[in-house]
């Protein structure tokens, strides 16, 4: 590594700044907040077995997730340009190779496949504010909220309606640019999605079997936890925090030159951890309280909420409210998928913003579809033994997300330069130093390792 090597030139982003730090911080955080934390952390956490499967994914989030966050950031801001992009020129100047570009196409190509599935789970909180508004939940039998669930996934021209609303809203605010988007809803979404999910956590901790709901959390099972499970709960840091896919390189490009990575970052992590905690202190209270299996799968916010909403005063307004917030949190998250296809649209096709969120969102809308279907016509339809849904969650997950962050972190800790790097992080501190090990040692050794284990490419330990 030459000290000549990266360019100091500070290069302007195309599409405009975030007006302040806040505003970065707000829109970071409404990408990470999402149905990640409050529908897919806890149920599959349950199919898991809890307490082991836990703690795995905390230490994927510090360890993995924050150096990958602030990988993302400094690349993004360097490079000011939409993923793709941003790695080509990154690639030639540090690496002398705009290969590493594959890197931001891998990351537009998951952005869309997780948005395809994303959406219609997002329609699912869309159609369960009118639900709630109905008044259905109220005193509702744990087999009456079950079969309200079964009859609605079961229908699909329903929840292809609702996956269609969805991403209807999501083009249209995408298509109005980066500063005018949802950027100040997050402002007041976050907060009351905080608190109406510690009015809930009284409700659970009321149920009686708080405790148990604690001990299946935090008491780690290591029997339950495979190798296979490992690389889940690595997944899930991944998908939680939105990383590994170019989408906060995409943020991080409207960056300005002063704003600190490491404070927002660190901000944007602990605000999306407590969400996810707080969601599943809620939900397994619930599910032991009323005998439900913690393992049903991606039903499981489905049904304890709405039971718990029925059965407590004020529910029908709760639950609205409750799932306006979830869908406002998906909301805010789909577009941090839809940004780095767009941001790569525009800058290399020339196309107008709306021109590039009508294009990819008609693409994804239709290859959401598969997903629609795979809760009722195809349900049986399975191939490696998951369905359309499950198989597009699995490969962008498990498996795109952990390699862009593995060959995002390889990039930033070893192939771009140490002025460059240090001098988007605030110099040579030792919160630089600690970043640079994460990053250059920690983040990829240990995706590498789980991706080899899981595969059952090295052998197992004895004992
Ligand atoms: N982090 C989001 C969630 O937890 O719901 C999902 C997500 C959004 C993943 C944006 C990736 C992304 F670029």
């Amino acid at each position: 590594m030459t000290e000549e090597k990266g360019g100091s030139a500070q290069r302007t982003s195309l599409q405009g700044y975030w007006s302040s730090r806040m505003a970065f911080i707000l829109a970071v955080t409404g990408s990470a907040v999402g149905l990640g934390n409050i529908w897919k952390f806890p149920y599959i956490t349950g199919q898991n077995g809890g307490g082991a499967f836990v703690l795995v994914y905390l230490f994927c989030v510090v360890l993995v997730g924050m150096p990958v966050m602030m990988s993302e950031i400094l690349l993004g801001r360097r490079g000011r340009r939409n993923p793709v992009a941003t790695m080509a020129l990154l690639g030639a100047e540090e690496g002398g190779s705009t290969h590493w570009r594959w890197i931001g196409s891998m990351g537009v190509l998951a952005g869309i496949l997780i948005l395809s599935y994303y959406s219609v789970i997002a329609g699912w909180s869309l159609a369960y504010i009118e639900k709630s508004l109905s008044g259905v939940f109220s005193g509702a039998s744990s087999d009456e909220v079950s079969g309200i669930f079964n009859m609605f996934i079961g229908d699909w021209k329903m929840v292809a309606g609702a996956h269609t609303l969805f991403m209807f809203l999501t083009v249209f605010v995408v298509a109005r640019g980066v500063e005018r988007g949802l950027e100040q809803a997050v402002r007041f979404m976050v907060p009351a999605l905080f608190l109406l999910l510690l009015a809930l956590l009284g409700y659970s901790i009321n149920t009686g079997h708080f405790g148990e709901g604690v001990s299946y959390l935090f008491t780690p099972n290591w029997h339950a936890l495979t190798w296979g499970t490992v690389l889940i709960a690595l997944g899930q840091a991944f998908f939680t925090l939105s990383i590994g896919m170019g989408a906060i390189m995409a943020y991080g490009a409207y960056l300005p030159e002063e704003t600190s990575i490491t404070g927002s970052a660190a901000s944007v992590v602990v605000a999306d951890t407590s969400i996810a905690i707080l969601s599943a202190l809620v939900i397994f209270p619930i599910v032991f309280a009323n005998g439900l299996d913690s393992a049903e799968g991606a039903g499981l916010v489905f049904h304890t909420l709405p039971l718990a909403f029925g059965q407590m005063g004020g529910g029908v307004f709760f639950a609205t409210i409750f799932f306006i917030l979830l869908t406002f949190a998906a909301w805010t998250s789909a577009i941090g998928l839809m940004e780095p296809a767009v941001a790569w649209i525009v800058e290399s096709y020339g196309r107008t913003r709306a021109q590039a969120a009508v294009i990819v969102g008609v693409l994804i809308w239709a290859i959401g579809l598969g997903s629609v279907l795979s809760f009722n016509v195809l349900a049986d339809f399975k191939f490696l033994n998951r369905t359309i849904f499950e198989n597009v969650d699995y490969l962008t997950s498990n498996i795109m997300l952990p390699l862009g962050g593995l060959l995002i972190t390889f990039f930033a800790g070893w192939v771009m330069c140490r002025n460059s790097s240090s001098d988007e992080l605030g110099g040579a501190t030792s919160i630089y130093k600690i970043w640079r090990f994460l990053a250059r040692w920690v983040a990829p050794i240990a995706i590498l390792f789980v991706f080899l284990k899981a595969i059952g490419w090295l052998p197992e330990f004895s004992g």
